[in-house]
């Protein structure tokens, strides 16, 4: 595995492998890396022959009260985690090489309406800062196909249309959420966590499993299942931001003939703040 952290060294190896009909597969992530991560890698496999994986904690998705100077940084043990997992290329660029002119007044892309609901609604600007930084490591790596975890089901949301709306020609692969054995989804922010809270936690996972069964069951009184969302969460000690039931294709309102659900969440426990949802098909 090669690590580089130029926006040239990137393009010069994707070249060659572009030229010799090797097919791209690209993994951006923020680093301090998990299984949940590694798995997207290994869901890269089936899609190509070359794997490229980014290392970068961007500092546009970060609001000015989040915690983007104590976001983890592990790069030596990220770097053995990839090899190991058989990945081609890390690149991992400092700010600098990212915004040459500063992320305040970096050109930006930005998904309207979805970058607003949910997560975007408790975070501003955050999702303007997602798709921004990915539109720009998609243009540096010119990958076949991209991956992206479910865990994050908003952003593979906005992630999608913006690859569609913006016309690239790159494929979009989701790969499902990793979770702890209790059912806690793997989130480098677990680490936030006191053992106290981290027992806590997994009320969010038993929720969202709750409100499953009851969609399964052919509930549509979706305003009722998101009220005994937030009880629930709340009586656990948590404090949600929001639990909401959505049409799973784009986050629309869920109408009682929708057949693709999905119910998200974000709650707030000590300094974490943690996400995660279920997809319902019914
Ligand atoms: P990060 O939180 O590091 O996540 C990188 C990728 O790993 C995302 O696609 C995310 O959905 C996926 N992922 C994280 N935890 C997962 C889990 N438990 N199971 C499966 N997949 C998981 O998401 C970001 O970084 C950034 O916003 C990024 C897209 C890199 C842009 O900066």
């Amino acid at each position: 595995m090669r690590t580089v952290t130029t926006i040239a060294d990137v393009r010069a190896l994707a070249r060659r492998w572009r030229q010799a009909g090797e097919r791209i597969v690209f993994v951006p992530t923020m680093g301090n890396l998990h299984a949940g991560h590694v798995s997207l890698i290994e869901a890269a496999r089936a899609h190509g022959e070359r794997f490229v994986a980014s290392i970068f904690v961007n500092p546009m998705q970060f609001g000015p009260n989040e915690d983007f100077a104590h976001y983890p940084r592990t790069p030596e043990r990220d770097e053995q985690m990839l090899r190991a997992a058989g990945c081609d290329l890390m690149f991992m660029p400092d700010v600098a090489e990212m915004y040459p002119n500063g992320s305040q007044r970096a050109t930006r892309v930005e998904v309207p309406g979805l970058s607003g609901i949910l997560c975007g609604e408790f975070r501003p600007g955050h999702f303007a800062g997602v798709t921004t930084v990915v539109a720009k490591l998609l243009h540096i790596v010119e990958p076949d196909a991209a991956v992206f975890g479910e865990k994050d089901y908003q952003q593979l949301t906005l992630i999608r249309r913006m690859v569609r709306e913006l016309c690239m020609p790159i494929e979009i692969i989701a790969a499902p959420t990793v979770r702890d054995a209790d059912g806690l989804a793997m989130s480098s922010r677990n680490q936030y966590l006191t053992p106290e809270e981290r027992a806590r936690a997994p009320a969010i996972h038993r929720t969202l499993q709750a409100a499953a069964l009851r969609l399964r069951a052919g509930e549509c009184d979706y305003p009722g299942i998101e009220r005994t969302g937030i009880e629930a969460l709340e009586r656990a000690g948590l404090q949600p931001d929001y639990f909401a039931v959505r049409r799973a294709e784009d986050l629309g309102a869920a109408q009682p003939d929708t057949r693709h659900l999905v119910v998200l969440t974000a709650a707030r426990l000590g300094k974490a703040r943690l996400i995660d949802n279920l997809q319902v098909s019914r």
